[in-house]
């Protein structure tokens, strides 16, 4: 047992999306996934093994945590005290320095950091794939945050063959996601959940079938930053998500009329000449990707449209890593 140890981590946005499971306990996907971590979006996390405890304390937002949310932290807990060999119990201490419950994958990040946590101040030590393995026991798209920049998840066979590694770093290519918030309310329907109906949408099938074809488009487009053909998919894909999502027993509508409007003053831009394309995860908020070069007028059209609250700017985001600055637990 080593102390207080502190991981910070990047949430990341999915261009080809993690939407569905082949094996719920293992998070195992029904396809492979692509993602970019988001420099600006990140969970600080500290860990401390404490012998004196008898339970798991767990603060995130400066509150002590509700059930539902610390039980998950203690599974995962649970697994890093296995490989350790130890029965200790911890206090949890998180932040997230962006609304939580908006779609924008604060699972991602908040289990990143707290596998890279758990695992130091445990002892034990994993390489990376190992790392990114263990976090997606606690968060399928958490498995793409443990590495740097532009990121590809394997599906894989099994539990071992099913992890993210880095296709570019950050420096690679100035991509940006400025994620347009239009609701900060926790959304209705869980991305964990609305996961477990997708088999009954008719259009499952033909989603992942057409995600499967989608990865090498978008490996390939990245690597030659090739913008226009990396938007293209990547719009498409979101629309394919949310296209089962619409179509599940009982049906999810992730939008607001804001959502439908930005995705419409998008597509208007791109018709007069400024490239940008959006991507949507499970909530109302609209990831608008461009180039840095055209950064600051996506932003300023951005700003200009009724019911946007707030932007996160962010650029390609590093691996998720250590820190030396630690968070106490909170005085009420
Ligand atoms: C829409 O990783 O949150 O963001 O494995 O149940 O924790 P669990 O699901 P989660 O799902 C993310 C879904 C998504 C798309 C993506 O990030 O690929």
């Amino acid at each position: 047992m080593t102390g207080p140890v502190t991981a910070q981590a990047c949430a990341n946005i999915a261009f080809i999306k993690y939407w569905g499971r082949r094996d719920h306990a293992l998070r195992l996907p029904l396809n492979g996934s692509i993602s970019m971590n988001l420099d600006a979006t990140r969970t600080t996390t500290t860990v401390e093994f404490d012998p004196a405890l008898d339970t798991d304390r767990v603060a995130i937002q400066g509150e002590p945590a509700n059930e539902l949310a610390a039980r998950r932290v203690s599974r995962h807990l649970d697994r890093v005290r296995e490989m350790a060999g130890i029965t200790t119990r911890a206090c949890v201490v998180s932040i997230n320095g962006f609304p939580m419950g908006t779609g924008i994958a604060s699972s991602a990040s908040a289990f990143a950091a707290l596998t890279l946590a758990a695992c130091a101040a445990a002892g034990v030590s994993l390489d990376e794939r190992a790392l990114s393995i263990l976090a997606r026991l606690g968060s399928g798209s958490a498995c793409r945050s443990i590495p740097a920049g532009f990121v590809e998840w394997h599906a894989g066979a099994d539990s071992e063959s099913s992890y993210a590694e880095t296709i570019a770093p950050p420096e690679h290519w100035d991509l940006r996601d400025l994620i347009a918030i239009v609701q900060t309310e926790h959304k209705d329907v869980g991305s964990t959940a609305g996961q477990t109906l997708i088999d009954t949408s008719p259009f499952n099938a033909a989603r992942i079938e057409a995600a499967e074809r989608g990865l090498p488009v978008v490996r390939r487009a990245i690597l030659e930053c090739d913008f226009e053909t990396f938007g293209e998919e990547t719009e498409l894909e979101a629309l394919r998500m949310h296209a089962v999502a619409l179509t599940t027993r009982p049906s999810v509508i992730y939008w607001q009329p804001e959502t439908v409007r930005i995705m419409q003053a998008v597509r208007a831009w791109r018709d007069e000449g400024l490239p940008a394309y959006f991507t949507i995860d499970a909530g109302a908020n609209v990831h608008v990707l461009c180039q840095g070069a055209d950064a600051d007028a996506v932003e300023e059209r951005l700003r200009a449209i009724e019911g946007v609250r707030q932007i996160l700017s962010n650029r390609p985001g590093p691996a998720t890593h250590l820190i030396d600055e630690h968070l106490v637990w909170p005085a009420n």
